[in-house]
């Protein structure tokens, strides 16, 4: 176990109370995360000190900005195996994925295959499926098992000899259901396909090497990772081989009146401005994780979700959707309670400072295939302990009994 104790008092938000001044139990971690101290004061002290454009300008504060904003590059680099010019600062993973899908417009041809699953967050499936209606290329997917896992029995009718690209979340945003890539990328790799990985929710949680996971390319969101909204990475291992997606300042080579050339990546897909405080702010929180350690946050999630789970299981009514062994799965849980709507149980935990999410979790076409229009969701971080474990299940417990028992 993490000393939890020890770390909320990096996060000045855990100072505060909620709801008449009662505790606040952040349990909504996979839709954003808290912010220590080092985060919000590099992303301010940016402002307060070193405010200029990056790579613009012949003066001090400018030579400051660019060399903390390439700093903070290289930090994301090597938090995930990479090189800095393989990292594109982007505005969030949303981002990231759309760059993507739109600068291989040109190499989809009509009949390739695109390959999701049933799994995936809508930003990992709405720009694959408008890159399939612009291009002509046919869009399919792996099923989800009633357990909440890929199926991958018929790997090869799904990954087939025409496919370009398959794009995958690395762990589920709602089953917490972590993917078995090396079957993925060994298949995919054998007709050729690239493969793109959604690692929102894998990224902050556990280490991810890029090398070691032979993808192709990897996105995440800065927010989920300790770090602030408004920046999110793209990492490729072929970058150059993508046309830009937004044109601009700084991502040119040279311009004429009538055409222009571009720089080499990363820069070619970092027009404007960029996003320089939050890129710093990312940077720094990435240097917290990796100071905790990846693999004691992770195990530290694990045994709080095994300590869930087995609670949930306990309570009459409570139907949980994912993985209830612990291989292969994160701090996700998801779950609905019989005879009360997710959005009632939400609002009631609420009540008592707890703070988890209801909904459909952008992911409409699982609640679908889950045949319910909502769950509610408990997502576990390095800052969760057991006392609001504890906390959520008593609170199911007292929501039964002023729903259903009154
Ligand atoms: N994608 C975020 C979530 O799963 C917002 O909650």
């Amino acid at each position: 176990m993490l000393d939890v104790s020890a770390i909320k008092k990096d996060f000045p938000i855990f100072d505060r109370t909620v709801r008449d001044g009662q505790r606040l139990i952040y349990l909504d971690s996979g839709a954003t995360s808290q912010k220590p101290n080092s985060v919000i004061d590099a992303e301010s002290n940016f402002y307060r000190f070193n405010n200029a454009a990056v790579h613009r300008g012949a003066h001090q504060l400018a030579e400051e900005a660019t060399e903390n904003f390439e700093n903070a590059r290289s930090i994301v680099a090597e938090f995930l195996g990479a090189k800095s010019d393989e990292i594109v600062f982007t505005k969030s993973a949303t981002e990231s994925i759309n760059l993507v899908a739109y600068a291989l417009t040109e190499k989809i041809k009509p009949g390739d295959r695109i390959v999701v699953s049933e799994m995936e967050h809508h930003a990992n499936l709405v720009p694959w499926q408008q890159l399939a209606k612009r291009t002509g290329a046919e869009l399919a997917w792996f099923e989800v098992t009633p357990e909440g896992r890929l199926d991958l029995n018929n790997i090869e009718k799904v990954i087939t000899a025409n496919t370009a690209i398959v794009a995958l979340t690395h762990q589920s945003n709602v089953l917490g259901t972590i993917n078995p890539l090396e079957q993925i990328v060994k298949r995919a790799e054998a007709v050729g396909a690239q493969v793109l990985l959604d690692a929102c929710q894998s990224v902050p949680h556990m280490s991810v090497d890029v090398r070691k996971l032979g993808v192709d390319y990897l996105a995440f969101s800065g927010h989920k990772a300790l770090g602030p909204t408004g920046v999110g990475v793209l990492w490729g291992k072929n970058l150059e081989s993508l046309p830009p997606f937004l044109f601009g300042g700084s991502m040119i080579e040279n311009v004429t009146m009538t055409d222009a050339t571009w720089a080499p990546a990363p820069k070619k897909f970092e027009a404007g401005v960029p996003n320089m405080a939050q890129a710093i702010g990312l940077g720094a929180a990435l240097n917290y994780l990796s100071k905790v350690g990846l693999a004691s946050i992770h195990a530290h999630e694990i045994y709080l979700a095994k300590v869930l789970i087995a609670g949930l299981s306990d309570i009459k009514g409570i139907n949980i959707f994912g993985p209830k062994d612990m291989e292969l799965r994160g701090g996700v849980v998801s779950f609905t309670l019989d005879g009360i709507h997710p959005h009632d149980l939400g609002q009631y935990l609420d009540s008592k400072g707890i703070a988890v999410r209801t909904g459909h979790h952008c992911a409409w076409p699982l609640a679908r295939k889950f045949k319910v229009q909502a769950t509610t969701r408990a997502s576990l971080y390095l800052y969760n302990e057991l006392s609001d474990v504890d906390a959520l299940l008593s609170g199911i417990q007292d929501a039964k009994k002023f729903f259903l028992e009154r």
